[in-house]
């Protein structure tokens, strides 16, 4: 097992819970899973390669093994379903969407959908970022030239909703009166909970009080979706539609493709899953880059020579690898997707290098856990500090596979994990290069979890224009 090497002696260390000592009492658990699941994890989840405990009467392994995490996610995964708790939670919002859909509905989608997101497919996306985040960086100018506070959080969900409605939609999702990123916020912060009910394993038909608050906007989103694909049908009929991802889908409608329910539940799946997870990383970079100036003066002077050399976009991902470093230590510190939980379909086991034998009975829960994994000690060196120089070209290649997980591993592994690193890196090389991000008195993140971990009360940063820039 590797432990990542790192030259830094400067790091620092962001805010996170600290582990606990003593195990919760129940209702403990409750009311920590209701507000904050990252505040549950003890001790042994950061340092232990396997756990197994009785949580709420159900068997709970926590995978932190390498190997045991293979076997899961990829060489046992046919065996391996959602977890139940984890789709109470997303079914209701995304329905048979490509993030919740399981079986054959799961097979046939990814089929259909993974040549829009192939490495090849999504470099080709790289020009409509980089033009997304100058037109964002034009808007931020008035900000930045009174060195105001601007919530980061919330800028950089508006950032990456823009890139995604241009890209995949031609910029034709149709827009309504209001903030549309404020309506996805609200959605998710609502909705994207695990309400007590789902832990007490109470049935469906029991209402979940976290859900109700979420159904007005889950209803204005469907309508946004179902007034776009509406548009876009004529064109598709006359062909004047653009040859993007929602034709792609509209024209898998058919007996042996996805029913029209299928696609509406996609289109959603893709807003949702698409931006939220990828804006939340950039806010945590630009903090922690702020909280770093010795690493930020690297990547400042990277995205200057690049920035202003006519480079082409496409390559900007190769050509920027301290601001890629940042971004991936972010995604380290702060994975958007904190729990990957499974459940395996019948009895499993699986045997370690000591011959300890796990058995995973079928319907239990087995939950793979990139919060823990990431700041676990028997794989990381200073394992809660921001020490961005571990993802650097030499040092990223002794990092295991299956130590760091940002976008999962396997068949169900992140659809639009090259989209989303191309877009991050882009996105920051054209903010870093215009502007200088700073703490103030405000700026004080707490990590908490909800469908993806996020800053509670937001990140505020003050924006300047940067006055030293190469251009
Ligand atoms: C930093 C950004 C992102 C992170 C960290 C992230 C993380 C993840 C993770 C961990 C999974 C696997 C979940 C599991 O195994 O239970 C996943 C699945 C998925 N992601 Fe992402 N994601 C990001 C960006 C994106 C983007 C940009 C898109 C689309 C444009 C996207 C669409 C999806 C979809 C549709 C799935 C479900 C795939 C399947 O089950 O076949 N994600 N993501």
């Amino acid at each position: 097992m590797t432990v990542a090497a790192t030259a830094d002696t400067l790091a620092f260390e962001p805010p996170a819970p600290i582990p606990r000592n003593t195990p919760p009492s129940r209702l403990e658990v409750i009311r920590t899973l209701f507000r904050n699941p990252l505040e549950l994890w003890g001790e042994p989840s950061y340092s232990e390669p396997v756990i197994q405990a009785k949580f709420f009467g159900q068997l709970t392994t926590i995978v932190n093994h390498p190997g045991l995490i293979r076997h899961v996610l990829v060489d046992n995964a046919a065996n391996y379903g959602m977890q139940p708790v984890r789709q109470l939670v997303l079914r209701p919002i995304l329905r048979d969407g490509l993030l919740t859909a399981e079986g054959d509905t799961w097979k046939r989608s990814r089929k259909a959908m993974a040549p829009v997101f192939t490495p090849r497919h999504a470099r080709g996306f790289a020009n409509q970022m980089l033009e997304q985040s100058m037109k964002f960086a034009d808007g931020m100018q008035g900000s930045a030239k009174a060195g105001a506070e601007v919530n980061v959080s919330q800028e950089m969900t508006e950032l990456t909703f823009a890139i995604l409605a241009e890209t995949l939609f031609s910029g034709e999702i149709v827009r309504t009166a209001g903030n549309f990123a404020e309506h996805v916020d609200k959605l998710l912060h609502t909705m994207g909970r695990i309400d007590p009910m789902d832990l007490l394993q109470a049935p469906s038909f029991v209402p979940r009080v976290t859900r109700w608050a979420g159904q007005r906007p889950l209803n204005h989103f469907r309508r946004i979706v179902a007034e776009t694909m509406e548009q876009r049908r004529p064109r598709i009929a006359d062909c004047t539609a653009p040859r993007d991802f929602l034709t792609l889908l509209l024209e898998l409608e058919g007996p042996d493709g996805l029913t029209r329910e299928e696609i509406e539940d996609n289109i959603l799946t893709f807003i949702g899953a698409g931006h939220e997870t990828t804006a939340r990383s950039l806010a945590w970079t630009l903090y922690l880059l702020a909280e770093a100036p010795h690493f930020r003066a690297q990547v400042e002077a990277e995205v200057d020579r690049v920035v202003t050399s006519g480079a082409d976009p496409v390559e900007w991902l190769e050509l920027l690898p301290h601001t890629r470093a940042a971004f991936e230590e972010a995604m380290r510190l702060y994975p958007p997707a904190p729990n990957l939980g499974r459940a395996p379909l019948k009895d499993d086991v699986w045997t370690d290098e000591n011959g300890r034998r796990y058995e995973m009975p079928e319907g239990e829960a087995v939950l793979v856990m990139p919060w823990v994994l990431h700041r676990h000690k028997l794989y990381w060196d200073k394992p809660r500090q921001f020490v961005p120089e571990r993802f650097l070209p030499g040092n990223r290649e002794k990092i295991g596979r299956f130590q760091y997980l940002p976008f999962g591993a396997g068949p169900r592994i992140c659809i639009g994990a090259t989209f989303a690193l191309q877009e991050a890196v882009i996105a920051l090389a054209v903010l870093l290069n215009r502007f200088r991000f700073e703490t103030t008195i405000n700026t004080k993140p707490w990590p908490v979890q909800r469908l993806t971990v996020q800053p509670l009360a937001g990140l505020p940063l003050r924006v300047s224009e940067r006055q030293d820039r190469r251009s």
